[in-house]
């Protein structure tokens, strides 16, 4: 099946011809489909199609606007099934998450449509007579929107439908493992009835169509999820330009378990955490600290389980499980595991590429544990992104969050305890974009902001409301009705 791109409302290949293959992680003989390998020819069409279409659709009213976005999110629910399917064929996790994956998506689209309601200002009274003050949001134009394989729906809609409702035209350059998702997507928006230009789909990779669109002129902001090292040097592109950029990059989230916390809870919530996904999330839990008291049990508690979780295709709903993206994740996957075992932490449970039965031709890799890990170790440090998870141990709470907070990433966290004063300095102490109390590092709702400290952004946040700072520019109108000239700060005349 072949794939292509969406510009000015048509679906065009690349101008090369050139294409590239698509194929499931979980069984590379299968290909899901070929794709247009695009160049910066293809973005200039993309750009010039978006900024046509910006100037109409910056006036359609908001309330408009959302009425499209609300549509989408009624055929995202209606195709969810088929959607979540093709995305396990096309990067591996499990079908129950790719159907939260869409759901994600739908929720957004529902949360993005009410907002064309919304998009309130302010009203504040003028120091002067006869004067009248306000601020409004504007749109800001053609918006580049660079995301990940690991949420292939709920991503995109995180930064398009808000995007779209604001009254900005897209530009959208999906991951290349995860182009038959952002396909989906893009279909869905032009049946629910979004005006030909306003989004535009690019496929292709990261220097072909990533860097052509980050550099365009005629592109006002940049949307990227990814990597802290890509992202730096996006930002440090649109540092010189002074172009708007939102970047969501990594994470090495802590999940604390204090001696008074339910253990089986903690439990469950570390496998959900560093498991769900493969690992392949930015909140996933890559380290654990235990207070010493429980530690042992825990960690025998959690080992057991980790034992027991089936690796496998996501389409068979007795695995828990699927595979890694691709085979370079996988090699990196393991560097750090001989990365670990080299700087002395305990290897205690996998360690391995996984290529039983049916799995030998997927790029599977066993859960892993490690134990006795180090604080400057770099696998306590450095973001993985898959299946491996680190034991730290504390004596006490201000030690654990001193633990917690000994990262340069700062985006998820949690703490198990059932002390609410514990759970209180956390909340406060944690250097954090979310804290969980009682809940795993992963499994954040739509409708509050997303992001992080430290190297985890620039202090952008998506989702909630907090992601209209993102797609807009503030407006200051002030309107005099006095008929005369008034000075503002110089007709400072005393009250008599
Ligand atoms: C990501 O890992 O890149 O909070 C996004 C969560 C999901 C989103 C994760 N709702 O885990």
């Amino acid at each position: 099946m072949e794939y292509k791109n969406f510009i000015h409302g048509e679906w065009v290949g690349a101008k090369s011809k050139e294409k590239f293959e698509n194929r499931n992680p979980a069984n590379w003989d299968e290909v899901v489909g070929l794709f247009p390998r695009s160049g910066s020819e293809d973005v200039d069409e993309a750009v010039a199609s978006a900024e046509a279409a910006f100037k109409k659709w910056r006036l359609v009213p908001a309330p408009k606007r959302a009425e499209i976005i609300f549509r989408a999110g009624e055929i995202l629910r209606k195709n969810k099934e088929e959607i979540a399917r093709d995305m396990t064929r096309e990067m591996g996790k499990v079908l129950q998450e790719t159907r939260g994956d869409t759901q994600e998506g739908i929720d957004t689209a529902y949360y993005a449509a009410g907002e064309g309601r919304r998009m309130f200002g302010d009203t504040a009274p003028a120091e002067l007579p006869n004067k009248f003050a306000m601020s409004v949001r504007q749109p800001i134009g053609v918006c580049g929107i660079i995301s990940p394989w690991n949420f292939p729906m709920a991503i995109p809609t995180w930064k398009i439908f808000p995007a779209l409702v604001c009254g900005n035209s897209v530009v959208f350059k999906p991951a290349s493992d995860t182009p038959l998702t952002a396909v989906k997507f893009v279909e869905v928006l032009a049946e629910a009835g979004l005006p030909a230009g306003v989004i535009n789909l690019v496929h292709g990779t990261g220097s072909g169509v990533g860097t052509p669109l980050i550099e365009h002129p005629k592109v006002k902001l940049i949307s990227f999820t990814g990597s802290s090292a890509v992202g730096r040097q996006i930002a440090s592109f649109c540092g010189k330009t002074l172009k708007r950029v939102s970047l969501e990059l990594g994470g090495k989230n802590a999940q604390i378990v204090m001696d008074d916390a339910n253990l089986e809870l903690a439990v469950e919530g570390a496998l959900w955490g560093a498991f769900g996904t493969t690992g392949q999330r930015c909140t996933a839990t890559s380290r654990i600290i235990l207070h010493e008291k429980i530690k042992d049990r825990f960690l025998s508690m959690f080992l057991e389980r980790v034992g027991k979780l089936k690796l496998g295709n996501g389409l068979d709903s007795s695995v828990d499980v699927g595979p890694l993206v691709n085979k370079a994740q996988r090699e990196q996957i393991h560097s750090y595991v001989e990365i670990g075992k080299k700087d002395g932490a305990k290897l205690v449970a996998g360690g391995r590429a996984y290529e039983e039965g049916d799995c030998k031709k997927g790029w599977f890799y066993e859960p892993t544990v490690f134990d006795e890990v180090l604080p400057k170790m770099r696998i306590a440090q450095e973001e993985i992104f898959g299946p491996v998870v680190s034991v730290l141990k504390a004596g006490n709470l201000s030690q654990a969050i001193e633990l917690l907070n000994d990262s340069s990433y700062g985006l998820s966290s949690s703490i198990y305890t059932n002390n609410v004063n514990s759970a209180f300095a956390a909340i406060r102490d944690i250097e954090a974009g979310i804290t969980y109390v009682n809940g795993p590092t992963i499994g954040a709702e739509v409708h509050l902001p997303f992001g992080g400290v430290k190297d985890t952004g620039n202090g952008h946040r998506e989702s909630g409301p907090a992601v209209l700072d993102v797609f807009t520019e503030w407006k200051s109108v002030y309107v005099d009705f006095s008929g005369r000239l008034q000075k503002a700060q110089i007709d400072n005349v005393a009250i008599e």
